[in-house]
């Protein structure tokens, strides 16, 4: 051997030791101990030290040429609360350069950046810069709502001849968990080992804010390279208890910032929806014909919005459930979204029996996000697939979901986000 051969072997040893002295598994296991401990692993210098290894060995030819960029997690320090507790954010990036960024405080979506039909990137879902907001001020931007999303009325239900009272923190009614839901409780990240995604854990303890059992949930984020967002939650309990656990992001294809969703185009396949009281407590299920709530084809979300229907009366807008049509397998389509003036596009996906469309009713101007702009009033809309509100008062219904669940099950819920341009 050539003593050129011999250096440069060496060399790539070297490298290799750097860099690959460990199995794939080894490796990945390496990288999120380096996660949790705080570090950022960046996939793009190994990425980049594998080829540059290869190139030196001959072998460059059989790496297949790279798009753009590789994917990366990263892991930082998003604030810290009064007791001390660190909140962990994670971005997700995949090789198209789209951007999902989650932190701990909720298990919350803070950003989701995708580009626009020109290729410009923005921002299209509202969240904070500063832990402070989302402890102060958040109206569940982003987060897991739950344990029980949505409403339960007067706060009451019975299980199994038990009668439960939860706190009524939504005028006469519990909404999304209570007083302190899991949107406000810090989850536990991990990194996915083999997928561009990230794992957050939460232990909620038998009564916390009234609910019975100690239920362990955990959210898988995972983003695909063509643009899909997949939310995978489950949850396990020791005792029966009410459970339905939704993403709560609201978002604005325009981007965030940008001062109204009434311009976006929506379809909600949906045949039927929840009709409510005034405090928004299920009455009845109501075809969505002839009324303002058909959106069986593309409709502007600012159509009929204002119109004298009972029904917007009471919910200020539109913040009702629709009946999600199931699919022969898989999941099943619930809405789109698409901004003709940008040309993103979100078509949503899922196994929940619902979709609460909620137009940013609440919004009035004095929350400032993430751009340093304030939210107006229907400045983000949620898309929330869930089981119907109140359904532990309608066990047993037809057409009502079960939402109990027992120590020998495991609840589940898959939805998934799909961004794209036309
Ligand atoms: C509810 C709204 C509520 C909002 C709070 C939505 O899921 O349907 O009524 O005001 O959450 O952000």
């Amino acid at each position: 051997m050539k003593i050129h051969s011999i250096i440069s072997y060496s060399f790539i040893l070297a490298l290799a030791w750097g860099n690959f002295s460990c199995t794939p598994a080894e490796l990945s296991k390496k990288a999120s101990q380096k996660l949790k401990t705080g570090g950022d692993y960046i996939t793009e210098k190994s990425k980049l030290a594998y080829e540059s290894s290869r190139e030196a060995l001959g072998l460059k030819e059989e790496t297949p040429p790279r798009s753009s960029k590789p994917m990366t997690i990263s892991k930082r320090v998003f604030g810290q609360l009064e007791d001390g507790s660190k909140v962990h954010e994670f971005r997700l990036i995949n090789e198209r350069g789209m951007e999902v960024s989650i932190i701990e405080y909720g298990a919350s979506i803070r950003d989701i950046i995708v580009e626009d039909r020109n290729g410009k990137k923005e921002n299209v879902s509202l969240g904070f810069d500063h832990l402070q907001d989302y402890v102060d001020k958040s109206p569940y931007f982003g987060c897991i709502a739950g344990r029980y999303a949505n409403r339960i009325a007067n706060g009451k239900f019975s299980l199994d001849g038990e009668e439960f009272q939860l706190a009524t923190n939504n005028g006469p009614n519990h909404l999304h968990g209570g007083n302190l839901g899991f949107d406000k409780k810090v989850w536990t990240g991990t990194p996915l080992e083999n997928d561009l995604g990230v794992s957050l854990t939460y232990r909620s303890p038998d009564g916390e804010e009234g609910y019975p059992g100690n239920l362990s949930c955990t959210v898988v984020y995972s983003l695909s390279e063509d643009n899909k967002l997949s939310v995978a939650i489950e949850a396990v309990t020791d005792k029966p208890t009410v459970v339905n656990l939704t993403n709560h992001t609201y978002f604005n294809l325009a981007g965030e910032g940008d001062p109204t969703i009434l311009d976006h185009l929506l379809t909600l396949p949906g045949t039927t929806f929840v009709a409510t009281d005034t405090t928004n407590i299920p009455t009845h299920l109501q075809p969505v014909a002839g009324t303002p709530f058909d959106f069986r084809s593309a409709t502007v979300v600012g159509a009929r919005i204002g119109a004298d229907h009972p029904q917007l009366v009471a919910g200020k807008g539109y913040d009702h459930t629709w009946v999600v049509p199931t699919g022969k397998e898989g999941l099943a389509h619930a809405a789109t979204l698409y901004d003709t003036d940008s040309g993103r596009v979100l078509k949503l996906f899922t196994d929940q029996p619902g979709v609460q469309f909620y137009s940013g009713n609440f919004l009035d101007g004095s929350l400032t996000g993430v751009g340093g702009n304030s939210y107006p009033l229907r400045s983000g809309l949620c898309l929330e697939p869930q089981l119907y509100p109140d359904s532990p008062n309608h066990q047993g219904e037809e057409g009502w979901r079960n939402c109990v669940l027992r120590p020998d099950e495991t609840y589940h819920h898959h939805s998934v986000y799909e961004f794209s341009t036309k």
